[in-house]
């Protein structure tokens, strides 16, 4: 794997040379609506992000309404149930979705549909942004156009992390020795806020030929605050949509073992790009790659629709509400 310096640095090199063991990481293309590789309970943490219904710069027409879309997420929150471990937490990065005029409380949705599904709502943390970072379009602008009531579109700056917990977490059952080396960082934990309910973090910059193009990743800092909070050394981190592997990677590099679902076979090269497989197969890993019936074949489609649809906004309508 690719190890971020940061990381490195913030582990200390001889603290996680000592005990080091390999790790295992299965990337899965196919849908996770199914996820009959995993036995029941083998999971010890789930940090993920499904596509938040049809985003039109992200995913655009991936669903053919949005009780579709409810309806996959609840497959996949039920398979979660089941190949979650007791006491064990899942994070969900997610937003409200603004689609044709119409805004989807995507956030709400999938929090009665995990609760529905027999997890304990334990958390929500808000991911807020560099203000300078407006991904799609400046709504707040129709004010300075229109200075008067009713005219008024905030700018979004911010994401949801959704917080479930499967049942009661049993303390005593982590062995001392796996404690002492899951130990969190109380420095970097103070310094940087952890401990708050919002977390400022710079997202992945739209920056051109970037690895993750035409993907909604989150940035690796995300993933890095999840894993080294809800899980310890050597234990299983699930990511049931995949995207560019940003979970897997992080895991890699936190000493657990990784196990991805992405659906898009097309993601394949961003994937191993990303964590580096290329260069480093056995080198401190072991990794399986399985390509299911199932997987399909979607970047370059979207990447086209994408296109077709930031001309479309670039021209600009000019009608806040039906801005995108
Ligand atoms: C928001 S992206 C995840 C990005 C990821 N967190 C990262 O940092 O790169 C959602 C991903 O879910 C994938 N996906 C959508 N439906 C899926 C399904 N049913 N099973 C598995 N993957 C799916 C999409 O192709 C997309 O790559």
């Amino acid at each position: 794997m690719n190890f971020a310096p940061e990381c490195q640095k913030r582990h200390g090199r001889n603290e996680l040379n000592k005990d080091k063991k390999r790790t295992s990481h299965r990337l899965i293309f196919g849908d996770s609506e199914n996820m009959a590789e995993l036995p029941d309970g083998s999971v010890q943490l789930v940090v993920t992000s499904p596509p938040y219904f049809n985003a039109p710069f992200d995913y655009p027409d991936l669903f053919e309404n949005y009780d579709a879309y409810l309806n996959k997420m609840k497959g996949v929150a039920k398979e979660l149930k089941r190949v979650v471990s007791n006491g064990r937490i899942v994070c969900i990065v997610c937003d409200d979705m603004l689609i044709g005029g119409e805004k989807y409380p995507i956030v709400a949705d999938l929090t009665k549909i995990y609760i529905d599904a027999g997890f304990t709502y334990r958390d929500k943390i808000i991911w807020i942004k560099p203000e300078g970072y407006i991904r799609i379009s400046r709504r707040s602008g129709v004010v300075l156009q229109h200075p008067y009531p009713m005219y008024y579109y905030p700018d979004n700056i911010q994401e949801t992390i959704l917080i479930f917990q499967n049942g009661k977490f049993d303390y005593k059952s982590i062995p001392p020795r796996i404690k002492k080396r899951s130990k969190i960082d109380i420095a970097e934990y103070q310094e940087k806020k952890w401990y708050l309910t919002t977390w400022s973090i710079t997202n992945v910059l739209p920056l051109k030929n970037r690895l993750e193009n035409g993907i909604a990743a989150f940035p690796e800092e995300i993933p890095n605050r999840l894993i080294r909070l809800f899980s310890y050394v050597g234990e299983n981190v699930l990511d049931p949509f995949m995207g560019s592997g940003t979970t897997n990677k992080v895991a890699a590099i936190l000493q657990r073992n990784s196990i991805g679902y992405e659906i898009d076979l097309e993601l394949m090269g961003v994937i191993k790009g990303k964590l580096g497989l290329d260069s480093l197969f056995g080198k401190g890993f072991d990794v399986e790659i399985i390509i299911r019936d199932d997987a399909k074949r979607l970047r370059t489609q979207f990447q086209n629709k994408v296109s077709t649809l930031r001309s479309v906004a670039r021209d600009g309508e000019g009608n806040p509400e039906k801005s995108v």
